[in-house]
């Protein structure tokens, strides 16, 4: 049976094979954490990103977007506390001179040295005891597993502190007690444990304050930040209000992997909601659910996202949840829901010298407002959308297909007219029902090889709908067509292609969930 390492392995490759995702730069080896996305994967990724704008912007009379810049004035990342707080903790081995987080190196420890063992056990009992096995009371009672446990919390609550104290000391004796290796060279010869900046800097050209050292955003967040008061006074928006951006953050992740799931340059959909204070922790809970609702009315499989709330929270944060979804590689954060407080918009304030304050006609009162915030990356949902639908089926005649099942409306093509041979007017006849359709769907034209084959290639890429022009179909204007995932074949009259088609893809359907 494939794990789920393989299937993982599968999807990237099918991913580069179908154009969806390359490796940026890729005729000279690639560069790490980078990547591009193809014909298809940017189609995608243009159709997860509309939903989302659709969902936030188009659906809320209340929330409004922007589109602000990559470069800030770096006064701006020394308020947010990124210039002294966005940093991970790196420790280098000084044999193989590799680099790595010391939180993941403890976090590998506990998974790979405690966790599979308790795996195993219970593998090993549930064979012994067969269907009367108890995994929950094996678990809590049985003194090996619960020996595992206990030696994963303490070393948790190890974990915890020296991150909480940025004990930098107590970081490397974590490493050292547990006597952790480095996975290249074997060794235990480690350095010092040191705070790392995630940001990336460059030059530009002139500052009236002389200073040339400026950052690409790490997180779309503060663009908002910065311009709220003019987007509240311009769009005369009263509070509760919110505002919403697509755009590129850039991160110099140590430890990226993972494909897309973890880049030096992704995505970002964030919307900055704005409210009264005191009303913050209502707003926190209705976001945590809206955004809830929003993933599971694609109709992923039941089970696929749970919450999990932040006991350790990042420098800005009240209350911070993520909303994790069940990765190829086990449950990982997909969005975050972050309680703000009045953080970021006291610090520009304070920074700026400017006031940031919000009049409230209702209650006769200027405040800095609270901020709930909702921020997912683009090419984690692709990664969570691409990797769930990919499936790979036995057909009843013995052969095999293997099919992206992706939500109609997020397909990369919604249809392709295929004619059946390349003569006797087939492919005119296409053609103009390529032009009729072209309007309302993305369509794909194709002609070569036999129609077995060139549905094989749409089913690859996720196209809900083949259309077959046939001979039959210049004598009566109808058409078959072919629904991707039941593989079920009908003959449709020309005319009745764009109803029977915008029922399915139309992200209308979808959106009329959420209400
Ligand atoms: N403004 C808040 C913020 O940036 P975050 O939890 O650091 O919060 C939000 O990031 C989301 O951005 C994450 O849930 C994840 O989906 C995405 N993200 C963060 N770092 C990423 C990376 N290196 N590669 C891809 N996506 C990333």
């Amino acid at each position: 049976m494939a794990t789920q390492e393989d299937v993982f392995k599968k999807v990237t490759s099918h991913a580069k094979e179908y154009g969806f995702v390359f490796q940026s730069s890729e005729i000279y080896d690639g560069l790490s954490a980078v990547y591009d996305y193809g014909q298809t994967g940017s189609a995608l990724k243009k159709n997860i990103k509309d939903y989302w704008w659709d969902a936030m912007v188009k659906m809320n009379e209340n929330i409004v977007g922007i589109d602000s810049s990559i470069f800030m004035h770096p006064k701006t990342w020394k308020a947010s506390g990124h210039v002294d707080a966005f940093n991970d903790p790196l420790i280098d081995n000084k044999d193989s001179k590799k680099r790595y987080r010391a939180d993941v190196l403890v976090e590998e420890y506990i998974q790979n040295k405690l966790e599979s063992k308790i795996d195993k056990e219970v593998k090993k009992a549930a064979k012994r005891f067969g269907d009367s096995f108890n995994e929950t009371e094996f678990k809590t009672t049985n003194p090996r597993v619960l020996g595992y446990f206990e030696k994963i919390n303490s070393i948790e609550t190890r974990l915890k502190k020296v991150q909480e104290e940025e004990d930098m000391e107590g970081f490397k004796q974590l490493i050292v007690d547990l006597e952790i290796p480095c996975p290249v060279s074997g060794s235990k010869n480690w350095t010092d444990v040191r705070q790392f900046n995630l940001m990336f800097s460059t030059e530009i050209g002139s500052l009236s304050d002389g200073s040339t050292k400026i950052y690409l955003r790490p997180e779309t967040a503060q663009g908002i930040f910065v311009n709220y008061l003019n987007v509240q006074k311009t769009g005369r928006m009263k509070i509760p209000f919110g505002i919403a951006q697509i755009g590129k953050a850039f991160r110099n992740e140590i430890v990226a992997r993972q494909f897309v799931f973890r880049m030096r340059e992704f995505e970002q959909m964030e919307m900055q909601f704005f409210v009264r204070p005191g009303e913050e922790d209502k707003w926190y809970e209705y976001w945590k659910e809206t955004r809830m609702k929003w993933h599971r009315a694609i109709g992923f499989p039941e089970g696929s996202h749970k919450f999990h709330d932040h006991l350790k929270l990042a420098h800005y944060a009240k209350a911070a949840a993520d909303i994790e979804f069940q990765f190829p590689f086990g449950f990982k954060e997909l969005e975050g829901v972050h309680s703000r407080g009045n953080f970021d918009l006291s610090q520009h304030e304070e920074f700026s010298k400017k006031k940031l304050r919000y009049f409230d006609p209702e209650i006769n009162e200027s405040y800095i407002p609270n901020v709930v915030e909702t921020s997912i990356g683009v090419d984690r949902m692709f990664l969570a959308v691409l990797s769930t639908a990919f499936t790979e089926e036995k057909l009843e005649d013995g052969s095999e297909r293997t099919v992206l099942k992706l939500p109609s409306f997020l397909a990369p093509y919604k249809v392709a007219v295929l004619p059946l041979t390349k003569k006797d007017g087939l492919p005119e006849k296409a053609r103009a029902i390529i032009d009729a359709l072209k309007y309302d769907f993305e369509c794909y034209y194709e002609e070569k090889d036999q129609i077995g084959k060139r549905y094989r290639r749409q089913d690859a890429i996720g196209t809900p709908f083949c259309i077959t022009v046939d001979h039959q179909t210049l004598e009566d204007n109808t058409v078959t067509v072919r629904e991707r995932d039941t593989m079920k074949q009908e003959r449709v009259a020309i005319d009745h292609l764009e109803k029977l088609i915008g029922e399915s893809v139309n992200v209308k359907n979808i959106l009329k969930k959420l209400n």
